[in-house]
């Protein structure tokens, strides 16, 4: 696994790398600053990408790299590990059906404090700590998601029925990074327990981001789930729905994969699914020719479209 042997190195290389090579590298970075500055980028930060404190303090300060040079970063977040451990203490176990968490009423109170009152702290003053200006919020706050019954036999879990994007816009065209937990309310001011990745796709499609990207703790999509050298690179809506058909994909991946499908048909340029584990995945994938994990177009022709290879010929344009 190509990515992986990278994961240490974050310090080590910085200390080895020659004056050109950082120079290059900064350069390798111009002309997709250039592409997207001012457009938005929702980054999914999974709950099991996040337990480590040096990669969640990388993060932050990735976070606010990419708000420095003129993006639009907004960040959402998950909490399963969270969530799961403070269950634990209530001595209260989940059943996950599909990837998603049957939520009786005390496991929605649970996840709406874990997400809201430690998860979505912890990232905001991450950022902040790093000079960012992070504001937290859930789908609740400014009537941002409006949220309905999924299905019954989940018990609390909602869908996205409405975004009200004009919150996060007023909050982003101010250079706030909004730190989205995904808890939403119906028209009735009932809480739902929303899965983080459905949330961020109903996010980049209202928000027309140029890209969604999932922070995960694989190195993407893989074709044999036990394989982690079958990373699928590229793939189409209709090859990913194919393989959630298929049942190559399972647990927690079924909602990243529709989530993914969903955010490209509703507007956003590409959406990706990276290791959240690699130091500066976020960087690599916005900023360099990489092209680490794997990238979902609606289809073929639009697979150059936001990443290396259309990027390179306004680099040559430039140089
Ligand atoms: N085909 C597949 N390719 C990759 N991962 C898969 C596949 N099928 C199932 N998985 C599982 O999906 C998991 C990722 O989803 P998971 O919900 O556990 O994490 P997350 O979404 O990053 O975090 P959180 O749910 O806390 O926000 C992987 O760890 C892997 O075990
Ligand atoms: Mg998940």
């Amino acid at each position: 696994m190509t990515q992986a042997t990278g994961a240490h190195t974050d310090h080590e290389a910085s200390h080895g790398f020659e004056p050109e090579r950082r120079a290059r590298a900064l350069v390798e970075a111009l002309p997709y600053i250039r592409r997207f500055r001012g457009a938005v980028v929702v980054v999914k930060y999974g709950g099991h990408a996040m337990t480590d404190a040096a990669l969640a303090a990388s993060f932050a300060r990735d976070i606010v790299l990419v708000r420095s040079v003129g993006l639009h970063p907004v960040v959402v977040h998950g909490g399963a590990p969270q969530i799961a451990e403070h269950l634990r203490k209530l001595g209260k176990q989940s059943e996950f059906r599909d990837g998603l968490r049957v939520t009786d009423a005390e496991t929605l109170e649970v996840a709406r404090m874990v997400l809201v009152g430690k998860v979505g702290r912890d990232i905001v003053s991450a950022i902040n700590a790093s000079g960012g200006a992070a504001l937290g919020l859930s789908g609740e706050d400014g009537r941002l998601v409006t949220a309905v019954r999924r299905d019954p036999a989940l018990g609390f879990v909602g869908d996205v029925a409405a975004v009200n994007p004009g919150v996060i816009e007023r909050l982003v065209t101010r250079e706030i990074v909004p730190v989205v937990s995904s808890i939403g309310a119906d028209t009735g001011g009932q809480a739902y327990n929303i899965n983080a990745d459905t949330m961020a796709a109903a996010l980049a499609g209202a928000l027309g981001a140029a890209k969604v990207v999932y922070l995960t703790d694989v190195p993407g999509l893989l074709a044999d789930p036990a394989d982690v050298s079958s990373l699928v690179s590229r793939a189409t809506v209709t090859e990913v729905e194919a393989m959630v058909t298929s049942g190559a994909v399972s647990g927690g991946m079924i909602p990243k994969a529709r989530a993914c499908v969903d955010a490209v048909l509703q507007g956003a340029g590409s959406a990706h699914m990276l290791d959240g584990r690699i130091p500066h995945a976020v960087l690599l994938e916005l900023f360099t020719d990489a092209g680490i994990g794997t990238m979902i177009t609606r289809n073929h022709e639009e697979a150059g479209d936001g990443s290396g290879a259309s990027s390179k010929e306004t680099r040559e344009d430039e140089t």
